[in-house]
């Protein structure tokens, strides 16, 4: 970044800095007093806090504010005259306040016209080239959908690449599941039979975060992937049907799921919002939604959310669709992404996919790690040409 502090600022309670690229940003000191990275404050080795926030006056302030040799801020504290020193780049990065925006992960919403955008990548490319994984990471939690092509069509293969993001989540299903038509199912998606766009397991507290879904074998007839991006689609409802969606926000509905060994119920909205009321979650299965339990005047205006969210979400226009092949692996994001397939008849072959769960923080965390290696070997890059 390497941009400098020009002039600092200092008001009742947090300090204004300007940088030489003309932007400017605003850090309140108890945030600065309670993020000092010295020694004593943070473990050198855990990096964990040390710094105990109960320590100072909740109204704490320094004595002086100076810009240090190195164009980074340095402060000495009223209260105890404890030092600290805060780096220029540093502070940019975590600028909460000002016109340097905190890096926001945006989401990019798709829909049918958008299905060539689908990033994409061949398994042989990511192998041995971290750049190219975090790349196909980064796509991935961008659009929630990513395919993967040319997996080797071995029955581990799937966990594998999800080991290589980080530990996998286990569901009642088990750690790798098979995803094949045989008797006595325990889900309609171990039949040959359409299933209807849906987000696995929202009948667990937390759902499972990306959901991997490798092609072994398909000589089928029929049995075409469908996707829909969840959060695009609530956006509609959103802008089209507000009372509908503003119910499906706050009246959690029931979802179950029952064998001989398992009965996991949970009560849930069909669509969370975050604190900054932008859509954070979708659960959707109508396969396993359990017996609505609801105060009556709410029933038929339920309902009638449901099934305009149900209706939108089967539109063409949301849809993508597409025929997995052996060796392709499509990885989504199953809190907002949505899945199905088409029917497909089981005397025409063998149809197999297999699939396993990585969750939203495991993703995330490899994505950080591969990118501040990557920052690393770039600047020790840059020393070495200096
Ligand atoms: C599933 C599922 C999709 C498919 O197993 O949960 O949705 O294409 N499978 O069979
Ligand atoms: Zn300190
Ligand atoms: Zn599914």
């Amino acid at each position: 970044m390497g941009s400098r502090i020009t002039a600092l600022e200092t008001g009742p309670d947090s300090v204004r800095i300007d940088w030489d690229d003309g932007s400017h940003g605003e850090f309140h000191y108890i945030w600065l007093r309670d993020n000092c990275g010295c020694l004593e404050c943070r473990h050198p080795h855990t990096l964990e806090r040390l710094f105990d926030l109960l320590t100072v006056p909740e109204d704490i302030q320094p004595d002086s504010a100076q810009i240090a040799a190195n164009g980074g801020l340095k402060l000495i504290w009223a209260n105890d005259g404890h030092v600290s020193d805060f780096r220029s780049d540093w502070l940019r990065q975590t600028c909460y306040a000002g016109d340097v925006a905190i890096e926001t992960q945006a989401r990019v919403p798709w829909d049918a016209a958008k299905a060539a955008d689908m990033p994409e990548a061949v398994f042989g490319a990511l192998a041995a080239d971290d750049a190219a994984f975090l790349d196909w990471l980064t796509a991935l939690r961008a659009w929630g959908l990513a395919l993967l092509r040319d997996v080797p069509t071995e029955p581990h293969a799937a966990l594998g690449f999800a080991q290589r993001i980080g530990p996998v989540r286990p569901t009642n299903f088990g750690t790798e599941w098979n995803v094949i038509s045989m008797p006595n199912p325990n889900s309609n998606a171990y039949t040959d039979l359409k299933l209807t766009c849906h987000t696995d397991l929202p009948n667990w507290e937390v759902p499972p975060g990306y959901q991997l879904l490798h092609c072994l074998r398909n000589e089928v007839e029929g049995g075409e992937s469908v996707l829909v991006d969840g959060f695009r689609v609530a956006e509609e409802l959103r802008a089209t049907d507000p009372e509908a969606f503003d119910l499906l926000t706050r009246i959690p509905l029931e979802f179950r799921f029952r064998d001989d060994d398992t009965d996991i119920h949970t009560r849930a909205p069909a669509i969370t919002l975050g604190p900054d009321g932008a859509i954070a979650e979708v659960r959707f299965n109508i396969a396993i939604m359990g017996a609505l339990r609801l105060p009556g005047h709410l029933m038929t205006a339920v309902y009638r959310a449901h099934r305009r969210f149900a209706a939108l979400l089967r539109e063409p226009a949301f849809e993508l669709r597409f025929r997995l092949n052996p060796g392709d692996m499509i990885v989504f994001d199953n809190r907002r992404v949505l899945h199905g397939r088409a029917e497909f008849d089981a005397s025409t072959g063998e149809r197999r996919l297999r699939g396993t769960y990585v969750d939203h923080d495991v993703l995330d965390s490899r994505i950080r790690v591969l990118r501040q290696a990557a920052d690393r070997a770039a600047a020790e890059d840059a020393v070495a040409r200096s």
